[in-house]
């Protein structure tokens, strides 16, 4: 094992670098929209949900108000620009990252008592399929979709796995 195979690793000062280009993802209005606390925002400047809704004992509403009356598990309707995709809801309480900095969400993203449970592998294959993940590039007109191709945005997880998922201090 030579040092060719040492300096193709990705290492500790890469994972931080590339972290800094997740948190920008994470924190986009099309992923914190849903990792709110009480009620969802929408739009690309975030503001209330309307009409008001409320995240209810599950994540999925209350009532008449339940996030899959509207949000629909085929996708985004271009009729009536109601954003959709499968499992509709809010984020786990646990999984609130509004307000976060960028070390602060780094360190919840990394807990497996905050984040369902999940090791890196598992956390880059949530970011790898989950449907509403993968939403976020597809959010349907009107919308800006996250900055960065998913590609590039999986590439720089794997980095800051396989770097040991260094947050900043
Ligand atoms: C429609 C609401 C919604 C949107 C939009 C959404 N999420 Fe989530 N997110 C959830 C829900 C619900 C869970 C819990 C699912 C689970 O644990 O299986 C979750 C869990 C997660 C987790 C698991 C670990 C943790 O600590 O939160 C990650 C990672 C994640 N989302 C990333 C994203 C990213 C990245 C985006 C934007 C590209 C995004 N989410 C957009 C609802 C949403
Ligand atoms: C009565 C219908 C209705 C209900 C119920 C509803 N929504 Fe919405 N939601 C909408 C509509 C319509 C939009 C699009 C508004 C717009 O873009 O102007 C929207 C937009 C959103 C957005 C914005 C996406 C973005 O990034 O801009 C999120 C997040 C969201 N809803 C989450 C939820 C959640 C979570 C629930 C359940 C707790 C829920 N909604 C319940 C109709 C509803």
């Amino acid at each position: 094992m030579g040092p060719l195979l040492a300096t193709a690793a990705p290492d500790e000062t890469q994972g931080l670098a590339a972290w800094g280009k997740i948190a920008g993802v994470l924190q986009h209005p099309r992923c914190l929209n849903c990792h709110q606390q009480t009620s969802p925002l929408q739009g690309d400047v975030p503001r209330p949900h309307v009409p008001f809704a409320v995240r209810g004992a599950d994540g999925t509403g209350t009532g008449a108000m339940r996030c899959g009356v509207c949000h629909k598990d085929f996708g985004n309707d271009p009729m009536s620009g109601t954003p959709g995709a499968p499992h509709w809801r809010l984020a786990p309480v646990s999984m609130v990252w509004q307000g976060l900095s960028s070390a602060e969400l780094c360190a919840l993203l990394k807990d497996p008592k905050r984040n369902g449970g999940r090791g890196g592998d598992a956390l880059v294959e949530h970011m790898k399929v989950e449907p509403l993940v993968l939403w976020g590039w597809a959010p349907g007109t009107g919308r800006k979709p996250v900055p960065l191709a998913h590609g590039d945005f999986m590439t720089l997880m794997h980095q800051w796995v396989t770097g040991g998922m260094a947050c900043p201090k």
